[in-house]
């Protein structure tokens, strides 16, 4: 793996090189971590890798790797958004398979041209929407494709933050409150993509109408911290999708709960190996992660028995498992891709528009 971001003090690069080299398929050899080339050439000794190929920046990277006869095999993009589509693109042009954080790009025309680069380049491209990770996510999925709860009525998601509720001090920060680098969304593309992305998976339906109204709390910010968005889905279930990063107090909150016709579930990232499931009857059942009444995907992302706790580590390392599933040749239907990738930028931008003009119901189309 060469590594696009992460240099000295970044918060997601780390959790990717440990997440990739959990299961000892993946190993991170080269990257670009930085801009800046000095700190980029620092960030060898913080990842333990060859000082030679801690690059100065991506095209030296790309085209000394292609040269090398032990190349990395594929690229992971950990930069702010703004840098997702030029490093994608040239990654993928280069001949090199991609995995991204979230967003897919800062913008959703953006998001088209790397879809379209992603098709012509024939090549894996996988986007880590980490919550897609976590096993009991997997069986919540599988539980209500299953029919537990019956035909899905309403779906609530809310991915409650504190930490941007006064002036955003701190790098982390300062590009997520900058519209030249996070893109059109705020809160609602850092976070409230995440909690879209989870909506979708876990009820496998597809938001198909959006009534958004994003605000900005914090006097000065230019883009949107504390967001509601009323939903629709192709079935006629209806949703509240709630994301916000001024909620004093909050970490990082994400819920969701999912009611149908005879059933009820309730999963939270904060306590990641409970999933609550309520029976028409009234009865509430306790699923654990590691339970042996699990399915078989959920038990396949599992490494540790009941009672020894997995969480967000372990999440990330299950998407690069199926990465490396499909580096190998094979599939793994449930990683999301270029697909979700776009679907997630529509909503961003289809919140971000209608919102700023009071436009009322929206569809969803891509
Ligand atoms: N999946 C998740 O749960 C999750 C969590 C946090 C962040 N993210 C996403 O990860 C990305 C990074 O977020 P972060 O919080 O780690 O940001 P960060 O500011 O902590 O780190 C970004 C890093 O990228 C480097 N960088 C910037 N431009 C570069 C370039 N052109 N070439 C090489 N390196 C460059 C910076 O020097 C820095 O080291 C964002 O897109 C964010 O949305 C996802």
């Amino acid at each position: 793996m060469a590594m696009i971001g992460g240099g000295p003090g970044a918060f997601i690069g780390p959790v990717h090189r440990i997440a990739a080299e959990l299961d000892r398929e993946i190993e991170l050899v080269a990257g670009v971590f930085s801009s800046d080339a000095a700190r980029s050439r620092a960030a060898a000794d913080i990842y333990r890798i060859d000082p030679a190929r801690a690059y100065p920046d991506l095209a030296t990277m790309l085209a000394s790797e292609r040269q090398r006869a032990d190349p990395a095999d594929f690229v992971a993009i950990v930069t702010p958004n703004h840098d997702h589509l030029p490093s994608a693109r040239a990654a993928l042009n280069a001949g090199f398979a991609v995995i991204s954080d979230k967003p897919m790009t800062a913008t959703l025309t953006e998001a088209h041209a790397l879809a379209k680069a992603v098709s012509a380049s024939g090549l894996p491209y996988a986007l880590t929407y980490t919550y897609s990770g976590y096993p009991l996510v997997r069986e919540a999925r599988a539980r209500i494709a299953a029919g537990a709860l019956g035909p899905v009525r309403k779906v609530v998601v809310e991915y409650p933050q504190g930490w941007l509720a006064g002036a955003a001090e701190g790098k982390q920060a300062a590009w997520r409150v900058d519209p030249a680098r996070a893109g059109a969304g705020g809160c609602i593309g850092d976070i409230g993509v995440h909690a879209f992305h989870l909506a979708e998976f876990v009820t496998g339906l597809r938001v198909s109408e959006l009534l958004a109204d994003l605000g900005t709390v914090v006097p000065g910010r230019m883009l949107d911290d504390d967001c509601a968005v009323l939903l629709r889905f192709d079935n006629g279930a209806r949703g509240v999708l709630l994301a916000s990063q001024i909620e004093v107090g909050e970490l990082n909150g994400l819920r969701i709960r999912v009611y149908g016709e005879h059933g009820g579930l309730v999963w939270r990232q904060e306590t990641p190996n409970t999933l609550l499931l309520h029976h028409g009857d009234g009865r509430t059942e306790i699923l654990r992660a590691g339970d042996a009444a699990l399915g078989p995907d959920a038990a396949r992302r599992t490494r540790t028995p009941g009672g020894h706790p997995e969480g967000y580590l372990e999440a990330f390392a299950n998407l690069y498992r199926d990465f490396a599933e499909v580096l190998r040749g094979g599939t793994a239907p449930l990683l999301p891709g270029a697909a979700d990738g776009l679907r997630s930028m529509a909503f961003i931008d289809a919140a971000v528009r209608t919102s700023a003009a009071g436009a009322g119901w929206t569809a969803l189309t891509i």
